[in-house]
């Protein structure tokens, strides 16, 4: 089973003052929860565990937008410099494919899926994606992928929610697992807004409604 750093349900987080948070979002957050910094620290980590796994595999790294985005380039950053700078290296390809499920922060049961050119190679795939939930918008991706026949599937997800509403589906590396609330920042979105915050953060319920469509 994959090994994660657990954030409490009773994790106070860290006051807003600590950090450098962008002025138009300061009434709108409750708390830093996850800051930058440990996510690159953790991520770091599981770049150096894909690759020891991947062996010679040549990956496929497939970005899930919008959410995944940042973590994608930070998480294939790392594996880059481990490519760079040891005896072994795996060559690594790029694609990206879009997939949208959520309004306000309710998931809308359905997963629409855009784009990926190169999903039918047979090359191993790594899908680095933002955070599980149900986990509904991964199992439909799977079902595609699985139509192509890659050689291996590795899903990567930076958070996984500790919640009733999770159907059991588990990737294969977890950066955090994290409370039931509405996370934002480090590209996750509510409604479009605080992709552009460093931090994950807690949303309040205040900017719930200020920002619903
Ligand atoms: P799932 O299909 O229920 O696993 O939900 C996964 C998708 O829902 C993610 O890719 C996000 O787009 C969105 N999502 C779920 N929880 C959150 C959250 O706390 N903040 C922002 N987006 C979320
Ligand atoms: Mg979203």
């Amino acid at each position: 089973m994959a090994s994660y750093l657990q954030i409490a349900d009773d994790e106070k987080g860290h006051e807003l003052d600590l950090f450098c948070v962008p002025r138009h979002y300061e009434n709108d957050l409750d708390k830093v929860i996850i800051p930058h910094g440990l996510i690159m620290d953790r991520t770091e980590r599981l770049a150096r565990d894909i690759i020891r796994d991947m062996g010679g595999h040549h990956i496929v790294a497939l970005c899930v937008l919008k959410g995944g985005y940042k973590f994608f380039a930070d998480l294939l950053d790392y594996i880059k410099a481990l490519n760079q700078n040891s005896d072994k290296s795996v060559p690594l390809t790029v694609d990206f494919i879009r997939v949208k499920s959520y309004c306000n922060d309710k998931s809308t049961n359905s997963v629409k899926v855009i784009g990926g050119d190169e999903l039918s190679n047979l090359s191993g795939k790594v899908s680095p994606l933002d955070i599980v939930e149900t986990g509904r918008t991964m199992q439909t991706l799977l079902s595609l992928l699985s139509e192509c026949n890659p050689k291996m599937v590795k899903v990567v997800s930076l958070l996984v929610k500790r919640t009733p509403r999770s159907s059991g589906y588990r990737p294969d590396y977890i950066g955090f697992e994290v409370p039931d609330a509405f996370l934002v920042g480090y590209a996750l979105d509510y409604n479009e807004y605080f992709r552009d915050l460093s931090h994950i953060c807690i949303l309040n319920d205040q900017a719930k409604e200020k920002y619903k469509v």
